[in-house]
């Protein structure tokens, strides 16, 4: 079986980090997002990836180069520009050949895998296997209308939606969605809507199936989502120090500290990652934090939150909570008089003052 990983995209509501990086390469407990697709599909024993990317992309051949690093084979499929999930299926008609395969969304993180849902696709024999999610805010998702375990219609971010099951980002296809992707028209925002191919296969009699999520899953669309994955990330962490931490320093619960890390006078919280060559003094990092390589932390405090590698936080006077900071950032207390508010900040950016 192979599978197909999308890693294109707009990344619009994650801006302005998506203006220097690609949305699938922002870490999550100091991991790009991306791994957590490609260790699943590994682990459920499938090697052959396809991996759509912007045209032009070059940062997923450089990460990620040819897969050898997890045991897997990538090959990187461009796509023209972001024209949807179904015109993403149709251009990889040629990679994927007759087979069944897995049509993965790499911005999606769940719990446990997905190799019990490629065994019941396998099992049930459907032309299309959906994972389903009970979710809050069914408004921003495929949402599939259920009546005796079958799914009756599938309608893509509807204002009033039928029922509260949300089509996760994971789907398992034979070839006849490629039917499907060719015979539906673009949605009005343009796109091809993989929803709208869905429905295509109901209402032409083919077995469409569904598994539910009973663990955790998030699709990081927004900064809240990026922050609630790496809590729920970071709360399945095994503790492990790999650097030497001195007495100086008070470290309670689960805590991941990398070589070369340098903590002085500090209290860590976990579960927390510090990550490799950072340097903490006089810090208090909080649960739920991911601190990447090479970054500095002093007199500060810092919970529920992510900063990137190479960033500054030098004497930030009040706690920094629910924060995506990027990457080589400083924050830093102003030194010279008169004592004001003091911002080089890029386009859509955005800071909330006390
Ligand atoms: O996460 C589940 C949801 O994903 C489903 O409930 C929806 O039915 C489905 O349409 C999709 O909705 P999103 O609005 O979350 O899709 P998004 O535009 O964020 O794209 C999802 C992934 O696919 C992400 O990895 C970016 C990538 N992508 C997206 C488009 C539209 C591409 O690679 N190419 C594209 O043309």
């Amino acid at each position: 079986m192979k599978a197909l990983l999308t890693a294109g995209g707009h990344g619009t509501r994650l801006q302005p980090l998506t203006h220097t990086q690609n949305k699938h390469l922002i870490p999550i407990a100091n991991k790009p997002m991306i791994h957590f697709a490609l260790e699943y599909l590994k682990e459920a024993g499938i090697i052959e990836v396809g991996i759509i990317i912007n045209a032009g992309d070059t940062s997923f051949p450089e990460v990620l180069g040819d897969g050898s690093n997890w045991g897997i084979k990538i090959t990187y499929i461009e796509q023209e520009a972001p024209l949807g999930l179904a015109h993403v299926v149709k251009i990889a008609e040629p990679f994927i050949g007759e087979e069944p395969f897995v049509f993965y969304l790499g911005d999606n993180i769940l719990v446990g895998g997905i190799k019990k849902f490629i065994d019941t696709f396998k099992t049930q024999k459907s032309n299309c296997h959906l994972v389903l999610s009970q979710v809050g805010d069914p408004t921003r998702f495929g949402v599939a209308e259920i009546k005796d375990d079958k799914i009756l219609n599938i309608e893509e971010k509807p204002l009033n939606p039928k029922s509260n099951y949300a089509v996760t980002g994971i789907y398992f296809y034979d070839k006849s969605i490629f039917e499907a992707v060719n015979a539906i028209k673009p949605s009005a925002r343009g796109e091809l809507e993989i929803s709208d191919a869905h429905q295509y296969l109901l209402d032409h009699n083919k077995k469409i199936t569904f598994s539910e999520i009973t663990g955790w899953w998030k699709d990081t669309g927004n900064p809240a989502d990026l922050l609630e994955a790496n809590r729920l990330v970071t709360d399945n962490i095994v503790h492990k120090i790999y650097a030497q931490v001195d007495e100086s320093n008070q470290i309670f619960g689960r805590v991941i500290i990398e070589q070369g890390a340098k903590l002085k006078n500090c209290v860590i919280r976990g579960p927390a990652i510090i990550g490799k060559n950072s340097v903490l003094v006089d810090a208090y990092i909080g649960p739920f934090t991911s601190i990447s390589d090479g970054c500095f932390i002093g007199n500060s405090e810092v919970e529920y939150s992510i900063v990137m590698e190479g960033s500054r936080i030098q004497d930030a006077g009040i706690r920094i909570e629910g924060s995506l900071i990027g990457k080589n950032v400083d924050i830093v207390k102003a030194k010279s008089k008169p004592r004001t508010q003091r911002f080089m900040i890029g386009d859509q950016s955005r800071v909330e003052l006390l």
